[in-house]
């Protein structure tokens, strides 16, 4: 028994070392925009909505694709995302992204991907993303348009027409 010890301590050892580049922010980098509440309360995390300021009651998405935004998606996802991110299920440094809008409800995906930090604190899946290694998502400062036209891309990528 205390082999199975060491061996899980090692284990647990070698991922913190291949992983352990714990991201801290620089100081000045997480200030909130103006008007901006940070919510710091961690009993009542909704898993189905993240942490942030988008709901269903904010939020509208249309049955159809927007195809000008999905397109303006693509492209913003090009610069900031897809050095990280495949559109397929196949996992780069995050998840692929094929099936994450079946996965996520629109409000986690916009509330994470404008500010990913408080989330992954909170999520038990994004903690167990985080065990699977690699980094913590960085916060990529999508400005709302880009996360919204980045969300039709990811719709259309999983299919929505
Ligand atoms: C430096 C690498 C990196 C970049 C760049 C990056 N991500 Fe991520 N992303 C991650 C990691 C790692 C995770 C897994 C969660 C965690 O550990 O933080 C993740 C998780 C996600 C998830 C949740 C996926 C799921 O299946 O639950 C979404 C959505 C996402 N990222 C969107 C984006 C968007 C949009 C961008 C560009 C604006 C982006 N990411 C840029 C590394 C990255």
């Amino acid at each position: 028994m205390s082999k199975f010890k060491i061996l899980t301590a090692l284990i647990a050892l070698s991922f913190f070392y291949a992983c352990g580049n714990k991201q801290t922010s620089a100081p000045g980098t997480s200030g909130e925009a103006p008007g901006t509440k940070t919510e710091t309360s961690t009993t009542d995390y909704d898993p189905k909505r993240g942490v942030g300021k988008f709901n269903e009651s904010n939020l509208t998405l249309d049955a159809a694709l927007n195809v000008p935004m999905a397109e303006a998606g693509e492209k913003a996802s090009g610069v900031k995302c897809t050095s990280c991110h495949k559109l397929t299920e196949e996992r780069l440094v995050g998840p692929g992204w094929k099936g994450v809008t079946q996965r996520r409800t629109p409000s986690w995906i916009m509330n994470f991907i404008t500010n990913p930090e408080p989330m992954i604190d909170k999520d038990p899946e994004l903690q167990a993303q985080l065990e699977l290694c690699l980094v913590r998502m960085p916060n990529q400062s999508l400005t709302e348009e880009d996360a919204r036209n980045i969300l039709e891309f990811m719709r259309k990528n999983d299919g929505v027409k």
